[in-house]
């Protein structure tokens, strides 16, 4: 039971919510905690970790551009950093360059180039599951098992340039980085066993002998030549493509197909509109949002809605909470391809805004358009399994079964 009081250490004007934010009933369906935090007000104070918690859209799209205030260069965990930080953990300047480098390296000009390449691989991909299955015949599927966790796992790292050995310890090394901003509860605890190894092994990977000479990697430290970064920077730049770019798009296309299979209504709009696969997209990352929080550390006292976190505290940015606030959506659990939702907080706001979210648009829009040629009908036919992490919106499985078109 959540116990709502006034702050006693902060002249009583910030409600204390004893929620914990990571506890499993909470990552299991987080809706009910992130519904109370945002009634709580503009800010709540969370006991058990001694951190501030912003929920609602307005005030979090304030929080998350405010670089200056709620600073990222001490880590967006709730501890300090265990690892050399990456591009998300810098503030400016430092931040400046290393940015300037990944944003045209990813761009939405580069990712356009590589868009029949990716169709190439959805085809094949949307092809080996459906075969066999004859035209109006059902096949069931596992989306995420076999689409929204194969797909990205090979075409990401494959135009990043890193060697096709050893994918598989691609989803838990982020697993475990992502789980290591929360509190070290027993999921940090059981991912620390293989932590050194798995961060060894990603950084290797990035390392310029290691990496092929033509893909995102190679490119970054083509950059250091040109002296744009610091050589230092090119193999945690590059790592930051595998630690923040593959089990968010992972979760973001099972996302997007278990928003489909539970609204088969949805479906028959973006068949009757199929050029609405990328809004379709962007509408399930804020109903299903795959990073759902994020903290980030106050340099001086900030007012936010009219309170004072203090300096030096840690606060919990909640996305997914903001995508759902019903002072900005209308109707906002429903995921509905007849609203707008560009403004989403799901790839976050201003200076750290997600640098990769148009090679995660690129492969989830590619995707629906090649199940859109093939697939009729997608129904969800049992429950979303959940997998627990301390920041993404994990997905273990989701039980689709597809009518093929006739
Ligand atoms: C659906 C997929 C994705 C989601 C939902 C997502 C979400 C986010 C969010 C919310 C942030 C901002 C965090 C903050 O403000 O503190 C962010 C930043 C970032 N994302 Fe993504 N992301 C996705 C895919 C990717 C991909 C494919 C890459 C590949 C490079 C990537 C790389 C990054 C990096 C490097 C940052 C830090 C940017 C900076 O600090 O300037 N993300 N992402």
């Amino acid at each position: 039971m959540t116990a709502t009081s006034k702050c006693p250490i902060n002249h009583g004007t910030i409600p204390v919510l004893d929620d914990d934010p990571f506890a499993p009933e909470v990552l299991e369906d987080p809706i009910p905690f992130q519904t109370r935090l945002r009634e709580a007000g503009p800010v709540a104070y969370l006991s058990k970790y001694n951190a501030y918690a912003i929920g609602g859209y307005d005030e979090m799209s304030a929080a998350v551009s405010d670089w200056q205030g709620l600073s990222s260069g001490s880590g967006v965990g709730l501890n300090e950093p265990w690892r050399a930080r990456g591009l998300l953990q810098m503030d400016p300047p430092e931040h400046d360059a290393p940015r300037e480098v990944l944003q045209e390296i990813l761009s939405a000009r580069v990712l356009r180039s590589m868009k029949d390449n990716c169709v190439d691989r959805a085809r094949t991909l949307i092809d080996e599951l459906l075969e066999g299955t004859e035209p109006g015949g059902q096949v069931e599927v596992d989306a995420h098992k076999q689409i929204g966790a194969v797909f990205p796992v090979n075409f990401f790292p494959d135009a990043s340039g890193i060697d096709e050995t050893d994918r598989e310890n691609l989803v838990p090394y982020a697993d475990h980085i992502f789980n290591s901003l929360g509190p070290r509860n027993e999921l940090v605890k059981q991912g620390e066993c293989r932590a050194a190894e798995l961060q060894e092994w990603a950084l290797s990977k990035c390392q310029r002998e290691n990496l092929k000479p033509e893909g995102f990697g190679a490119d970054i430290w083509a950059a250091a030549d040109r002296g744009e970064i610091l050589h230092e920077h090119a193999p945690l730049l590059t790592r930051s493509l595998l630690s923040a770019g593959v089990d968010t798009t992972v979760y973001g296309i099972s996302g997007v197909l278990y928003a489909m299979g539970a609204n088969p209504e949805q479906w028959d709009k973006l068949k009757a509109n199929p050029g609405m696969a990328r809004v379709a997209f962007d509408e399930s990352l804020r109903w299903h949002s795959p990073v759902q929080q994020i903290f980030r550390k106050a340099t001086r006292d900030i007012e936010i809605g009219g309170v004072v976190i203090p300096a030096e505290s840690r606060v919990l940015l909640c996305f997914q909470s903001a995508n759902h606030d019903p002072r900005r959506w209308d109707n906002p659990l429903k995921f509905d391809l007849d609203r707008d939702p560009s403004g989403h907080l799901a790839f976050g706001m201003g200076m750290h805004q997600c640098v990769g979210q148009h090679a995660a648009r690129l492969q989830a829009a590619t995707l629906l358009e090649e199940l859109l040629e093939r697939v009729d009908k997608i129904e969800l036919v049992a429950p979303v399994g959940r997998h627990h992490n301390n920041v993404l919106r994990g997905i273990d499985s989701v039980p689709l079964r597809f009518t093929l078109k006739k």
